[in-house]
């Protein structure tokens, strides 16, 4: 349990904020360097941010078109150490202020978790705090929990929920009745979903990352100019992006070869919309079919915002998603899913190993 208790600073007043400050009292620390975002952040109860500082190294990795994995860990372990102090700093705690220490354990690039896991560790060695290894895809899941503070608590999600997590690396749908307890019913059987936006991003010859600069294409474009494939994949909950990509590279080769000049905004508007409706429609079936009382949308795809209309437009379900710096990578999630860990006794030891291919379906609650 965390070592001090401590008074909740506000008297509750509403429903959301009795459930809140009925939560065990405890303040951690968030690291996150899965990718290409160094951040760290403060995070008491779970809930409320105190600070969520990050370090982006999209400038570094746009030449490149991607993310250049070496160039990662070495800007991971040139800023860790600051971003880390800043965090401490903004949230006006010191680290003997925190009840523990929650890092990113896995998905991702092996030498960027490093940093941060072995940051993670050096800490707790030197305060004694406990350590408490997060996955990636939980902490995003987690982001929905996140309020920008103590006086705007924002209500918890209620379970059963269902949850579409759509990052550079990740398209899974997940059920959740419980905390921490997570039922895969599909996933993408080929590209992420980012993934696919990067990826058609390049062939459009748009900047990395993919996602904004499609966005920012298709607001001029027509979104019916072309009829793109939606791999519905009936009867099963799984996703397929690899049709899509073929068809819009065979779209722009015949131009091309045609000599016609790319209608960019139109192919980005049409690309767009046949991920969102596949994203939007799959997700629904699922909420309907597993009788959801709420619906989640997180990770970096989240922030798109045909995605985010399209869903509230069509939902009958109470969908919530993340504010657009709570759904790309960033700490504050992760000291947030290590929060609902450290109160149900989760401690690792000092000798974990990150988990670069680390799955949601094989992440368990704590014993
Ligand atoms: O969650 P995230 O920050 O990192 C991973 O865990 O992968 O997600 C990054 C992904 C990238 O593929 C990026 O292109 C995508 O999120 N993304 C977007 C938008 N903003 C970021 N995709 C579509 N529309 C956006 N506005
Ligand atoms: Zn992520």
């Amino acid at each position: 349990m965390p070592r001090r208790k401590r008074q909740p600073q506000h008297l509750p007043s509403t429903p959301t904020d009795e459930a809140v400050a009925s939560l065990p009292a405890a303040r951690l620390l968030g690291i996150e360097t899965s990718c290409d975002e160094t951040a760290a952040a403060v995070v008491e109860n779970g809930h409320v941010i105190l600070s969520n500082a990050v370090a982006t190294q999209i400038d570094l990795h746009a030449k490149y078109g991607g993310v250049f994995p070496e160039v990662a860990s070495r800007q991971h372990i040139l800023t860790i150490h600051a971003i880390i102090e800043e965090a401490l700093k903004q949230a006006h705690v010191s680290l003997q202020e925190v009840d523990a220490i929650a890092v990113t354990r896995g998905p991702g690039l092996a030498g960027s978790l490093v940093v941060g896991m072995n940051v993670a560790k050096g800490l707790a060695l030197a305060t004694g705090l406990p350590l408490i290894g997060v996955n990636h895809l939980e902490a995003h899941v987690y982001s929905a929990w996140l309020s920008p503070s103590s006086e705007m608590l924002t209500p918890p999600p209620n379970f059963p929920l269902v949850a579409l997590i759509v990052s550079g690396g990740h398209t899974e749908l997940v059920l959740m009745n419980e905390h921490l307890n997570y039922q895969r019913l599909g996933g993408t059987l080929d590209d992420a979903a980012g993934e696919a936006f990067d990826k058609i991003a390049r062939l459009l010859g748009l900047s990395y990352p993919g996602g904004p600069s499609i966005q920012k294409a298709a607001e001029e474009g027509n979104p019916h100019a072309f009829n793109f494939p939606r791999a519905w994949l009936e009867g099963s909950w799984d996703f397929s992006f690899s049709g899509l990509k073929t068809a819009v590279l065979r779209e722009v080769r015949r131009m091309e070869e045609s000599g016609r000049s790319l209608p960019i905004s139109d192919l980005a508007a049409s690309f767009q919309s046949a991920v969102v409706d596949v994203l939007v429609g799959k997700t629904l079936m699922a909420a309907q079919a597993f009788r959801a009382k709420e619906v989640l949308i997180v990770g970096g795809v989240s922030a798109n915002k045909a995605l985010r209309q399209t869903i509230e437009a069509q939902s009958t379900f109470p969908v919530r998603i993340p504010p657009l710096h709570l759904c790309t990578d960033n700490a504050a999630m992760t000291a947030a899913a290590g929060y609902f860990r450290l109160i149900q006794g989760q401690r690792d030891s000092l000798d974990i190993d990150v988990l670069p291919n680390w799955l949601l379906s094989e992440v368990m609650p704590p014993l």
